[in-house]
Formats: structure tokens, C-alpha cells, sequence
């Protein structure tokens, strides 16, 4: 992207997942308060975004205004709250004429609301895709790119279009992430309607690998990590493969009251560091046989981070050879285990061990 931002994926939360509609500036207060109090921020994540519904009317010139009830401070004043606090502030909006929770959409207002983020200090936008009928998908994102750029403030722009306008395509120039599914939500698999669990997401990034790199990622939705939903091994398995996709990792969950094992999970600096990692290259899936995979993903420096992942209902033996990882069979190989922190013997040929059901073992391998 030419606006030089997000140069690894960006690192965040947001405040959809766990609180949908249901905001106010002392939820997005409390969230960067607790991103700071519970490490988050000293782990990297740094952008607090406000999802839908934070709008109220535009006035009589057409400005775009916070919801006098839920934000009464006005969304500068909550801008400055986040900066004091070292994070960076980010805000939502939507393509067509209204968002998906139906205030009021960007359409024809795009250079308007850019200058009013920026003059408002936003440093991140997320632009949805409901209301927007016949409108063309890579015009109408293009419009708003060209808008913030003009606004002369440096904001990452996240391309929310569900993955309906194949934006892997188009998008390397015009935002520095994008949706490549429907919503997410959570739990292990799909549900009736279009909210998709989060192995359904995970199958549908197989194959966008080649589109990913520094400044324009795959975004296959936000984290559920916390939420409930799942057990403690499910979202272990969802941090680290959404890290083994380089993916954006935006916390969706309630921060201010997050639990210890959460808090573990999203705070792992070696799992962190994979998805951070400057190469910038999205991982792939080098094995699959029925419920057993190996996801792969190369490092700076020439190791590979690996996840071995059991979809299946027990506990299973999966193995990651070397011949799939482009390392000579002979070669002793370094092992270290992510989760547990420790070095494994190291090893010859393949890596193999015991993966738990709905769970991962994550390794890092090096010479
Ligand atoms: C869409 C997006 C979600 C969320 C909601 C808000 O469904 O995909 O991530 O932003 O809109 O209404």
C-alpha cells in the first residue's frame, strides 16, 4: 500500500465481537485502559478500533457526528484519551449509503468524513460493504483510499467487503488489509445462515497466500479469543493459525475483564513474533489427511514457524517431515515448542508428536 503503513500485520482490538452495537466511549475507554493495565499494548497490540454504531446524524452540512447518548464527549475527545495512553485510535464506516447496523454510510461524503477522521485523529479505518447495491467494489474502495490519502494523515485502511469483489485482486494498492469471508463467529464450525466458525475461515485462506505481504494482508476476520464460545485448546488453535496466515490480530473480546488463560493466549510473544515476523509471508498448508494438517509459514532468517493441527474429536499422532518444510531429510533440526516454551531434542527427518482434539501443537524449526 502507498500510504506505507502496516508493514507487518497490524496488531488491535476492536470493539465488535464481544460488544456489537452495544458501545459507548466508556466501553472503547475501558478497553484502552485494560490494553494497557493487562500487557496487551507491551505485546504489540497498539490500534483501539470502534466498530458500528458509533454514529449519530450528519448536520446541516453533512458531517458526520457521534451519537450524542452513547459518545457525549465526541470522538475527539476519545482520540486523545487512546494517544494518551500510547495506542493509536481507529473508527468504522461503510462504503454505501448506510452500515450494516444502519446509521449513516460514507457514500457520497467520502472526502468529507477522511478529512473529519483525520481532523478527529483517527489512525485506522475499517470500511464495511452493506447499503452498496450496484456500486463497484474496487471504485468505490478506491474512492475512500484516495480521500484519506488526501486527508494528509497517515491511517491504515481495512477493506470490510466479506471477500465479495475478490479484493485479494485489487486491493494490494488501495488498503493494507481485507475481509475475505462473511463474519465470524464464536465457535468450531458454521451455523445456519452466514456466520462462519472459524475452521470454515481458516479453509477459506487456503490459496490467497501469494496476495499477502507487507502493507496488504488477508484478513480472515477478527480474533474470538475469550469470547466463550470455544475452549481454552480452540482459541489456541485460532491465535495460532490466524499467526501462521500472518494475519491482522485484532482482539475482539472484553479486555477489561478477560481471564488469566485469555490473557495467555493473547499475549504469547513467541506466537506473536511469528505473525509479526518482517518476511511478511502468509503461511500455507503443506499436509492435510482428513482431520490431521500442517500449516507452514517461512521466517526471516530461514526457520519455519509450524502448526499441527487435529480438527478430529480425539487426540491424534501428526508429523511434519522435513521434505514438506524444503530441509534435506539428514539434517538435525532445532525444535521449539511455542506454547510450552522449551526446546525439544532436536531431530532428524520429521517432527512428530501428539496434537490434542480441536487443538494445535506450534513449533518453531530451525538448523
Ligand atoms: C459487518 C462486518 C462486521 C461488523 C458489522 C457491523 O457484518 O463484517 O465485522 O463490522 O458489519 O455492523
Amino acid at each position: 500500500q502507498p500510504n506505507g503503513l502496516a508493514l507487518v500485520p497490524p496488531m488491535g482490538w476492536n470493539s465488535w465481537n464481544h460488544f456489537g452495537c452495544d458501545i459507548s466511549e466508556k466501553t472503547i475507554r475501558a478497553a484502552a485502559d485494560a490494553m494497557v493495565r493487562t500487557g496487551m499494548k507491551q505485546a504489540g497490540y497498539a490500534y483501539v478500533v470502534i466498530d458500528d454504531c458509533w454514529q449519530g446524524e450528519r448536520d446541516g452540512e453533512g458531517n458526520i457526528t457521534a451519537d450524542p447518548a452513547r459518545f457525549p464527549s465526541g470522538i475527539k475527545a476519545l482520540a486523545d484519551y487512546v494517544h494518551a495512553r500510547g495506542l493509536k485510535f481507529g473508527i468504522y464506516s461503510d462504503a454505501g449509503s448506510k452500515t450494516c447496523a444502519g446509521r449513516s454510510g460514507s457514500r457520497g461524503h467520502e472526502y468529507q468524513d477522511a478529512r473529519q477522521y483525520a481532523a478527529w485523529g483517527v489512525d485506522y479505518l475499517k470500511y464495511d460493504w452493506c447499503s452498496t447495491y450496484t456500486q463497484d467494489g474496487k471504485s468505490s474502495y478506491q474512492v475512500m483510499s484516495d480521500a484519506l490519502r488526501a486527508s494528509g494523515r497517515p491511517i491504515v485502511f481495512s477493506l470490510c467487503d466479506w471477500g465479495t469483489n475478490k479484493p485479494w485482486l485489487w486491493g494490494q494498492n488501495i488498503g493494507n488489509l481485507w475481509r475475505t469471508s462473511g463474519d465470524i463467529y464464536d465457535g468450531w464450525e458454521s451455523r445456519e445462515g452466514h456466520y462462519n466458525g472459524m475452521t470454515n475461515i481458516l479453509d477459506r485462506q487456503a490459496g490467497l497466500e501469494s496476495y499477502a505481504g507487507p502493507g496488504h494482508w488477508n484478513d480472515p476476520d477478527m480474533l474470538e479469543v475469550g469470547n466463550g464460545g470455544m475452549t481454552q485448546d480452540e482459541y489456541t488453535a485460532q491465535f495460532s493459525l490466524w499467526s501462521v496466515l500472518a494475519a491482522p490480530l485484532i482482539a475482539g473480546n472484553d479486555l477489561a475483564n478477560m481471564s488469566g488463560p485469555t490473557r495467555s493466549i493473547l499475549t504469547n510473544r513467541e506466537v506473536i513474533a511469528v505473525d509479526q515476523d518482517e518476511l511478511g509471508v502468509q503461511g500455507r498448508r503443506v499436509f492435510k489427511d482428513g482431520d490431521r494438517e500442517v500449516w507452514v509459514k517461512p521466517l526471516k532468517g530461514g526457520g519455519r514457524a509450524v502448526v499441527l493441527f487435529n480438527r478430529g474429536a480425539k487426540a491424534s499422532q501428526i508429523a511434519v517431515d522435513w521434505d514438506m518444510l524444503g530441509y534435506p531429510r539428514e539434517t538435525s533440526m532445532q525444535v521449539r515448542d511455542l506454547w510450552q516454551h522449551k526446546n525439544l531434542p532436536g531431530t532428524s527427518e520429521r517432527f512428530a508428536t501428539e496434537v490434542p482434539s480441536h487443538g494445535v501443537v506450534m513449533v518453531r524449526i530451525s538448523r
